[in-house]
């Protein structure tokens, strides 16, 4: 089955509760919706498993594990991809299954998240954000490119910025958690108030904010540089900018859900996203994000960035409970 990027918001929209007289495997997918649909199509190919992928961003995912955590009816069996922090903090709450891969040729950045969480999720890919610009937008107004996070707040950028909302969004989260480990807290609140004066409005997810600004609607987002660079073409160039403070990064997670019904499907499926195979292909095909398995094609967007100015992101911190909640309460109480 096909369905374009339309067809499978629309899938979304009307499944996103699944109950558990399902015959089929049921996966929550916060990756881009092209490549939760691949994935769908091609693992069905290869094991003929009946399997139903649903489009989630990684927050909605965690909201929707959390509301049915305790409701025998709803069932999914797999979460994949989305911001690692938002599995962990699931995991903390004791909604997932243990899992621990058979596969032992990942990168040390995969196992990392396993080893954080009990051996109850691995790390499938990883990806650095970014300021994203429309250059075309910003020469048309004569303004220049900012250089830095702290430079998004500047009022000549007034109306020109979409990003997701943290809540949702695993990319906007991850962003305010950089900024959150970069400022000390009275230089972030100052940041954050000024940078969300100048939005122009929000998305539910971070790669939905970057449509918006490839097509020419405002200039800039904040996103995974992974997905600006699968987006551009000549007729929507987006130029990727690594804030000179610094940047944060994404451990892409996948899962199993405790209340699973589908158990060595579950396993099945991850395993098979961690196959170089499955791996090259979508990094040919579709994601440009670096993959976990050893093995595995380096990603032409991260191959050339020697010089990557990582912060040293605390992923144990930042998907606790109480920081979450902080997080997104700071946001919520800035006035837009
Ligand atoms: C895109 C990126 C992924 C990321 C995901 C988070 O799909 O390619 O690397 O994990 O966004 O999505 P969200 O909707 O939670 O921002």
């Amino acid at each position: 089955m096909k369905l374009s990027y339309y067809g499978l918001f629309f899938l979304y929209l009307s499944n996103t509760t699944v109950y558990a007289d399902q015959q089929s495997l049921q996966v929550i997918c916060s990756a881009k919706p092209k490549t939760c649909q691949w994935l769908q199509d091609s693992f069905i190919e290869k094991y003929n498993i009946p399997t139903n992928i649903v489009r989630m961003s990684s927050g909605e995912a965690l909201s929707i594990i959390e509301q049915n955590s305790a409701n025998p009816d709803v069932i999914y069996d797999v979460w994949w991809g989305g911001t690692g922090d938002t599995h962990l903090k699931a995991i903390g709450n004791g909604f997932m299954h243990k899992f621990s891969p058979k596969n032992n040729n990942l990168l040390g950045w995969s196992t990392y998240l396993s080893d954080l969480s009990d051996g109850h999720t691995v790390g499938i890919y990883a990806g650095m954000l970014g300021i994203i610009a429309n250059e075309k937008v910003l020469a048309a107004q004569n303004i220049d490119l900012p250089s830095c996070w702290s430079d998004l707040g500047d009022p000549k950028y007034r109306g020109q910025i979409i990003i997701a909302n943290p809540a949702t969004s695993g990319t906007a989260y991850t962003f305010l958690s950089t900024i959150f480990q970069i400022y000390d807290p009275f230089q972030r609140l100052q940041i954050l108030a000024e940078i969300k004066e100048n939005i122009l409005k929000t998305t539910t997810s971070g790669y939905a904010a970057l449509l918006p600004v490839a097509n020419g609607e405002a200039a800039l987002s904040v996103a995974f540089i992974h997905d600006a660079l699968s987006l551009a073409n000549k007729d929507s160039p987006l130029t990727i900018i690594i804030p000179c403070e610094g940047t944060g990064y994404e451990i892409g997670a996948a899962s199993i859900l405790k209340n699973t019904q589908h158990l060595k499907q579950a396993q099945q499926f991850i395993e098979y996203t961690l196959l170089a195979e499955t791996q090259n292909k979508l990094t040919r095909e579709i994601s440009l994000q670096i993959f976990s398995n050893v093995d595995a094609v380096m990603s032409p967007v991260y191959k050339n960035q020697d010089n990557l100015n990582v912060i040293n992101y605390n992923f144990r911190i930042y998907s606790s409970e109480r920081m979450r909640k902080k997080i997104l309460d700071t946001w919520d109480e800035l006035s837009n």
